[in-house]
Protein backbone atom coordinates (compact mmCIF):
# COMPACT_ATOMS: atom_id res chain seq x y z
CA UNK A 1 0.00 0.00 0.00
CA UNK A 2 1.14 3.41 -1.02
CA UNK A 3 2.11 5.97 2.11
CA UNK A 4 -1.10 8.55 1.83
CA UNK A 5 -0.79 10.14 4.95
CA UNK A 6 1.02 11.15 7.88
CA UNK A 7 -0.29 12.03 11.75
CA UNK A 8 -0.80 15.29 10.88
CA UNK A 9 -3.85 14.01 9.60
CA UNK A 10 -5.25 13.95 12.94
CA UNK A 11 -4.64 17.30 14.31
CA UNK A 12 -6.43 18.98 11.33
CA UNK A 13 -9.18 21.52 11.92
CA UNK A 14 -11.89 18.71 10.12
CA UNK A 15 -10.47 15.76 12.37
CA UNK A 16 -11.76 17.65 15.42
CA UNK A 17 -15.07 18.49 13.90
CA UNK A 18 -17.27 15.44 13.94
CA UNK A 19 -17.49 14.96 18.07
CA UNK A 20 -21.34 14.48 18.90
CA UNK A 21 -22.79 14.36 14.99
CA UNK A 22 -24.77 12.03 13.65
CA UNK A 23 -24.22 10.33 10.05
CA UNK A 24 -26.99 9.36 8.06
CA UNK A 25 -26.03 10.07 4.72
CA UNK A 26 -22.92 11.26 2.84
CA UNK A 27 -24.01 15.27 2.93
CA UNK A 28 -23.78 14.84 6.51
CA UNK A 29 -19.85 15.26 6.01
CA UNK A 30 -18.37 17.75 4.67
CA UNK A 31 -15.41 17.17 2.03
CA UNK A 32 -12.54 17.52 4.31
CA UNK A 33 -14.35 15.86 7.06
CA UNK A 34 -14.36 12.94 4.73
CA UNK A 35 -10.81 13.44 4.01
CA UNK A 36 -9.82 13.57 7.43
CA UNK A 37 -11.92 10.43 7.87
CA UNK A 38 -10.17 8.75 5.32
CA UNK A 39 -6.82 9.72 7.05
CA UNK A 40 -7.79 8.44 10.61
CA UNK A 41 -8.68 5.15 8.95
CA UNK A 42 -5.58 4.37 6.92
CA UNK A 43 -3.02 5.29 9.86
CA UNK A 44 -5.46 2.97 12.21
CA UNK A 45 -5.50 0.30 9.06
CA UNK A 46 -1.37 0.46 9.56
CA UNK A 47 -1.56 -0.26 12.88
CA UNK A 48 -2.92 -3.32 12.67
CA UNK A 49 -5.31 -5.26 15.48
CA UNK A 50 -3.95 -4.79 18.55
CA UNK A 51 -5.85 -3.51 21.15
CA UNK A 52 -6.21 -0.12 21.71
CA UNK A 53 -7.92 2.05 24.44
CA UNK A 54 -9.23 5.32 22.80
CA UNK A 55 -12.49 3.92 23.61
CA UNK A 56 -12.15 2.40 26.95
CA UNK A 57 -15.73 2.43 28.97
CA UNK A 58 -17.77 3.24 25.94
CA UNK A 59 -20.32 1.49 24.55
CA UNK A 60 -21.62 0.68 21.26
CA UNK A 61 -25.72 -0.26 20.85
CA UNK A 62 -26.67 -1.66 17.50
CA UNK A 63 -30.21 -1.81 16.58
CA UNK A 64 -31.02 -3.99 13.13
CA UNK A 65 -33.73 -3.98 11.52
CA UNK A 66 -32.67 -6.29 8.57
CA UNK A 67 -30.10 -8.80 7.89
CA UNK A 68 -25.84 -8.13 8.12
CA UNK A 69 -22.45 -9.39 8.14
CA UNK A 70 -19.96 -7.29 7.21
CA UNK A 71 -21.69 -3.98 8.87
CA UNK A 72 -22.51 -5.35 12.42
CA UNK A 73 -19.55 -7.89 13.22
CA UNK A 74 -17.06 -4.97 11.73
CA UNK A 75 -18.81 -2.67 13.94
CA UNK A 76 -18.37 -4.86 16.92
CA UNK A 77 -14.95 -5.97 16.42
CA UNK A 78 -13.70 -2.60 15.55
CA UNK A 79 -15.48 -1.05 19.32
CA UNK A 80 -13.09 -3.96 20.97
CA UNK A 81 -9.79 -2.83 18.65
CA UNK A 82 -10.57 0.52 20.56
CA UNK A 83 -11.12 -0.38 23.94
CA UNK A 84 -14.77 -0.15 24.02
CA UNK A 85 -17.84 -2.52 23.86
CA UNK A 86 -20.95 -3.44 21.28
CA UNK A 87 -24.17 -4.30 22.07
CA UNK A 88 -26.71 -5.41 19.45
CA UNK A 89 -30.29 -5.43 19.21
CA UNK A 90 -32.37 -7.21 16.42
CA UNK A 91 -35.39 -6.31 14.45
CA UNK A 92 -38.40 -8.06 16.80
CA UNK A 93 -36.57 -6.54 19.99
CA UNK A 94 -37.23 -3.31 19.05
CA UNK A 95 -39.63 -2.52 16.37
CA UNK A 96 -39.11 0.57 15.50
CA UNK A 97 -42.02 3.00 14.94
CA UNK A 98 -44.30 -0.33 15.96
CA UNK A 99 -43.49 -1.34 19.47
CA UNK A 100 -42.70 1.89 20.64
CA UNK A 101 -41.71 5.27 18.81
CA UNK A 102 -38.19 5.94 17.11
CA UNK A 103 -37.98 9.18 19.40
CA UNK A 104 -38.52 6.55 22.95
CA UNK A 105 -36.14 3.87 21.33
CA UNK A 106 -33.50 6.87 21.01
CA UNK A 107 -33.96 8.70 24.70
CA UNK A 108 -33.27 4.77 26.43
CA UNK A 109 -30.44 4.19 24.57
CA UNK A 110 -29.36 7.46 24.56
CA UNK A 111 -28.71 6.47 28.93
CA UNK A 112 -27.19 3.42 28.01
CA UNK A 113 -25.00 4.10 24.80
CA UNK A 114 -22.03 6.40 23.85
CA UNK A 115 -23.15 5.81 19.97
CA UNK A 116 -25.73 3.94 18.46
CA UNK A 117 -25.74 2.08 14.95
CA UNK A 118 -29.22 1.92 13.57
CA UNK A 119 -29.74 -0.46 10.31
CA UNK A 120 -33.82 0.11 9.26
CA UNK A 121 -36.23 -0.13 6.27
CA UNK A 122 -36.95 3.54 5.57
CA UNK A 123 -35.19 6.77 6.27
CA UNK A 124 -37.23 8.49 7.98
CA UNK A 125 -37.72 6.94 11.37
CA UNK A 126 -34.22 7.05 11.56
CA UNK A 127 -34.21 10.33 11.31
CA UNK A 128 -36.64 10.73 13.94
CA UNK A 129 -34.49 8.20 15.96
CA UNK A 130 -31.26 11.15 15.38
CA UNK A 131 -33.27 13.71 16.09
CA UNK A 132 -33.92 12.01 19.36
CA UNK A 133 -30.79 11.17 20.77
CA UNK A 134 -28.15 12.90 22.46
CA UNK A 135 -25.10 10.43 21.44
CA UNK A 136 -24.25 10.30 18.17
CA UNK A 137 -26.47 8.14 15.49
CA UNK A 138 -24.64 6.23 12.27
CA UNK A 139 -26.46 4.45 10.02
CA UNK A 140 -25.92 1.11 9.69
CA UNK A 141 -27.80 1.21 6.08
CA UNK A 142 -31.34 2.52 5.20
CA UNK A 143 -33.54 2.32 2.06
CA UNK A 144 -31.77 5.93 0.88
CA UNK A 145 -28.40 5.36 2.57
CA UNK A 146 -25.24 3.35 2.94
CA UNK A 147 -22.52 5.92 4.23
CA UNK A 148 -20.29 3.32 6.00
CA UNK A 149 -20.14 1.32 2.64
CA UNK A 150 -19.35 4.52 0.83
CA UNK A 151 -16.66 5.71 2.99
CA UNK A 152 -14.71 2.36 3.14
CA UNK A 153 -15.24 2.06 -0.67
CA UNK A 154 -13.38 5.68 -1.07
CA UNK A 155 -10.53 4.09 1.11
CA UNK A 156 -10.35 1.04 -1.33
CA UNK A 157 -9.59 3.28 -4.43
CA UNK A 158 -7.62 5.83 -2.63
CA UNK A 159 -5.16 2.72 -1.68
CA UNK A 160 -5.16 1.81 -5.45
CA UNK A 161 -4.82 4.92 -7.35
CA UNK A 162 -3.41 7.06 -4.59
CA UNK A 163 -5.34 9.93 -5.02
CA UNK A 164 -9.95 9.94 -5.82
CA UNK A 165 -9.64 13.96 -7.50
CA UNK A 166 -9.90 12.79 -11.45
CA UNK A 167 -10.92 9.15 -11.59
CA UNK A 168 -13.81 8.42 -13.16
CA UNK A 169 -16.63 5.64 -11.32
CA UNK A 170 -19.47 3.82 -13.20
CA UNK A 171 -22.20 2.41 -10.85
CA UNK A 172 -23.95 -0.25 -12.93
CA UNK A 173 -27.49 -1.69 -12.32
CA UNK A 174 -30.39 -0.28 -9.67
CA UNK A 175 -29.35 3.81 -9.35
CA UNK A 176 -31.96 4.22 -7.03
CA UNK A 177 -31.04 2.40 -4.14
CA UNK A 178 -29.21 3.15 -0.93
CA UNK A 179 -25.38 2.70 -2.68
CA UNK A 180 -26.05 3.99 -5.62
CA UNK A 181 -26.87 7.38 -3.96
CA UNK A 182 -24.17 7.32 -1.06
CA UNK A 183 -21.47 6.10 -3.25
CA UNK A 184 -22.09 9.06 -5.89
CA UNK A 185 -21.88 11.49 -3.41
CA UNK A 186 -19.03 10.36 -1.63
CA UNK A 187 -16.81 10.02 -4.84
CA UNK A 188 -17.99 13.52 -6.19
CA UNK A 189 -17.52 15.21 -2.71
CA UNK A 190 -14.05 13.28 -3.08
CA UNK A 191 -13.22 14.51 -6.90
CA UNK A 192 -14.87 11.44 -8.99
CA UNK A 193 -16.73 11.95 -12.05
CA UNK A 194 -19.76 9.57 -12.02
CA UNK A 195 -21.74 7.73 -14.50
CA UNK A 196 -24.49 5.29 -13.88
CA UNK A 197 -26.19 2.50 -16.22
CA UNK A 198 -29.57 1.40 -15.67
CA UNK A 199 -32.71 1.14 -17.10
CA UNK A 200 -35.14 3.82 -17.60
CA UNK A 201 -37.38 2.19 -14.44
CA UNK A 202 -33.99 2.17 -12.59
CA UNK A 203 -32.38 5.61 -13.45
CA UNK A 204 -30.96 7.90 -10.63
CA UNK A 205 -33.39 11.16 -10.56
CA UNK A 206 -32.48 14.12 -12.40
CA UNK A 207 -32.60 15.86 -9.58
CA UNK A 208 -30.34 13.45 -7.96
CA UNK A 209 -27.63 13.80 -10.35
CA UNK A 210 -27.86 17.60 -10.00
CA UNK A 211 -26.88 17.37 -6.38
CA UNK A 212 -23.89 15.27 -7.07
CA UNK A 213 -23.03 17.85 -9.80
CA UNK A 214 -23.28 20.53 -6.85
CA UNK A 215 -21.00 18.77 -4.54
CA UNK A 216 -18.29 18.13 -6.74
CA UNK A 217 -18.11 21.35 -8.00
CA UNK A 218 -14.88 22.26 -6.82
CA UNK A 219 -13.41 19.52 -8.54
CA UNK A 220 -15.92 20.25 -12.06
CA UNK A 221 -17.26 16.62 -11.45
CA UNK A 222 -19.92 15.08 -14.42
CA UNK A 223 -22.71 12.95 -13.06
CA UNK A 224 -24.45 11.43 -16.08
CA UNK A 225 -26.97 8.44 -16.73
CA UNK A 226 -27.10 6.39 -19.75
CA UNK A 227 -29.30 3.25 -20.99
CA UNK A 228 -26.36 2.07 -22.84
CA UNK A 229 -24.20 -0.09 -19.64
CA UNK A 230 -20.91 -0.22 -22.66
CA UNK A 231 -21.59 3.54 -23.13
CA UNK A 232 -21.51 4.36 -19.57
CA UNK A 233 -18.23 1.98 -18.43
CA UNK A 234 -16.62 3.14 -21.70
CA UNK A 235 -12.46 3.95 -20.28
CA UNK A 236 -13.72 4.67 -16.27
CA UNK A 237 -11.56 3.99 -13.66
CA UNK A 238 -13.74 1.83 -11.24
CA UNK A 239 -16.75 -0.49 -12.10
CA UNK A 240 -19.04 -0.93 -9.38
CA UNK A 241 -22.42 -3.17 -9.04
CA UNK A 242 -24.74 -4.19 -6.48
CA UNK A 243 -27.74 -6.53 -5.98
CA UNK A 244 -30.42 -6.54 -8.72
CA UNK A 245 -33.09 -6.63 -5.23
CA UNK A 246 -32.18 -4.40 -2.04
CA UNK A 247 -33.23 -5.94 1.43
CA UNK A 248 -36.61 -5.06 2.23
CA UNK A 249 -37.94 -5.06 -1.80
CA UNK A 250 -38.36 -8.89 -2.10
CA UNK A 251 -41.58 -8.18 -3.72
CA UNK A 252 -39.89 -6.78 -7.14
CA UNK A 253 -37.37 -9.29 -7.41
CA UNK A 254 -38.78 -10.87 -10.65
CA UNK A 255 -39.50 -7.21 -12.07
CA UNK A 256 -36.64 -6.52 -10.97
CA UNK A 257 -34.16 -9.47 -12.71
CA UNK A 258 -35.86 -8.92 -16.13
CA UNK A 259 -35.11 -5.28 -16.13
CA UNK A 260 -31.97 -5.39 -15.11
CA UNK A 261 -30.07 -8.29 -16.66
CA UNK A 262 -29.08 -6.36 -19.42
CA UNK A 263 -26.89 -4.82 -17.01
CA UNK A 264 -24.71 -7.73 -16.03
CA UNK A 265 -21.04 -7.00 -15.09
CA UNK A 266 -19.20 -9.31 -17.09
CA UNK A 267 -15.84 -9.62 -18.98
CA UNK A 268 -16.94 -8.59 -21.76
CA UNK A 269 -18.32 -5.19 -20.19
CA UNK A 270 -15.27 -5.21 -17.74
CA UNK A 271 -13.13 -4.76 -20.86
CA UNK A 272 -14.58 -1.64 -22.12
CA UNK A 273 -13.38 -0.04 -19.04
CA UNK A 274 -9.86 1.22 -18.78
CA UNK A 275 -7.44 -1.61 -18.53
CA UNK A 276 -6.80 -0.47 -15.21
CA UNK A 277 -10.06 -0.13 -13.29
CA UNK A 278 -11.09 -1.99 -10.76
CA UNK A 279 -14.38 -3.79 -9.77
CA UNK A 280 -16.13 -3.17 -6.36
CA UNK A 281 -19.54 -4.83 -4.55
CA UNK A 282 -20.27 -4.09 -1.69
CA UNK A 283 -21.39 -7.47 -1.23
CA UNK A 284 -23.43 -9.52 -0.88
CA UNK A 285 -22.91 -10.64 -4.45
CA UNK A 286 -25.15 -13.26 -6.51
CA UNK A 287 -22.71 -14.79 -8.80
CA UNK A 288 -24.48 -15.11 -12.26
CA UNK A 289 -26.97 -12.35 -11.62
CA UNK A 290 -25.24 -8.39 -11.29
CA UNK A 291 -21.76 -9.91 -11.76
CA UNK A 292 -20.28 -12.98 -13.47
CA UNK A 293 -17.87 -15.17 -11.07
CA UNK A 294 -15.43 -14.60 -13.68
CA UNK A 295 -15.30 -11.23 -12.64
CA UNK A 296 -15.65 -10.95 -8.82
CA UNK A 297 -13.18 -13.60 -8.40
CA UNK A 298 -11.03 -12.40 -11.06
CA UNK A 299 -7.89 -9.91 -11.16
CA UNK A 300 -9.84 -6.68 -10.98
CA UNK A 301 -11.68 -7.23 -7.92
CA UNK A 302 -11.28 -5.74 -5.08
CA UNK A 303 -14.39 -6.85 -3.03
CA UNK A 304 -13.11 -8.48 0.07
CA UNK A 305 -10.53 -5.11 0.29
CA UNK A 306 -13.66 -2.89 0.30
CA UNK A 307 -15.14 -5.82 3.02
CA UNK A 308 -12.33 -5.28 5.57
CA UNK A 309 -11.83 -1.20 4.88
CA UNK A 310 -15.72 -1.35 6.68
CA UNK A 311 -13.57 -1.75 9.71
CA UNK A 312 -10.84 0.19 9.64
CA UNK A 313 -13.68 3.37 8.18
CA UNK A 314 -15.60 2.90 11.07
CA UNK A 315 -13.35 2.60 13.46
CA UNK A 316 -12.49 6.17 12.41
CA UNK A 317 -15.66 7.10 12.16
CA UNK A 318 -16.19 5.71 16.08
CA UNK A 319 -12.98 7.73 17.24
CA UNK A 320 -14.23 10.73 14.96
CA UNK A 321 -17.92 10.74 16.43
CA UNK A 322 -17.10 9.49 20.26
CA UNK A 323 -13.82 11.58 20.75
CA UNK A 324 -11.63 14.91 19.88
CA UNK A 325 -8.60 12.65 18.19
CA UNK A 326 -6.16 14.37 20.09
CA UNK A 327 -3.22 13.00 21.05
CA UNK A 328 -3.96 9.77 18.90
CA UNK A 329 -1.01 9.98 16.79
CA UNK A 330 1.34 9.89 19.96
CA UNK A 331 -0.50 6.64 20.80
CA UNK A 332 -0.25 4.88 17.66
N1 LIG B 1 -22.09 -4.43 2.62
C1 LIG B 1 -22.80 -4.60 3.75
O1 LIG B 1 -23.28 -3.66 4.36
O2 LIG B 1 -22.89 -5.88 4.17
P1 LIG B 1 -23.87 -6.42 5.32
O3 LIG B 1 -25.28 -6.23 4.81
O4 LIG B 1 -23.52 -7.86 5.46
O5 LIG B 1 -23.64 -5.63 6.56
N1 LIG C 1 -28.50 -2.33 -1.75
C1 LIG C 1 -28.23 -3.44 -0.86
C2 LIG C 1 -26.97 -3.19 -0.10
C3 LIG C 1 -26.58 -4.31 0.83
C4 LIG C 1 -25.32 -4.00 1.61
C5 LIG C 1 -29.39 -3.63 0.09
O1 LIG C 1 -29.92 -2.64 0.60
O2 LIG C 1 -29.80 -4.77 0.32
Amino acid sequence: MQTMYNYAVLTMPAAGRLRGRNVLTMVDLSPDELASLLGTAHILKAAGREQQRFLQGKSLAMLFEKPSLRTRVSFEIGMTQLGGHAVIAHGQDFLLGKRETPEDVARVLSRYADAIVVRTHEHEPLQRFAAASTVPVINGLSAAAHPCQAIADMLTIKERFGTLSGLRLAYVGDGRNNMAYSLAEAAAMSGMSVTFASPITHRPPDAFLARVVELGKPFNVTARAFTSPLRAVRDVDVVYTDVWTSMGDEAYSERNSAALRPYQVNEELMAAAAPHALFMHCLPAHRGEEVTAGVIDGPHSVVFDQAENRMHAQKALLLALMTDLRGLGDQL
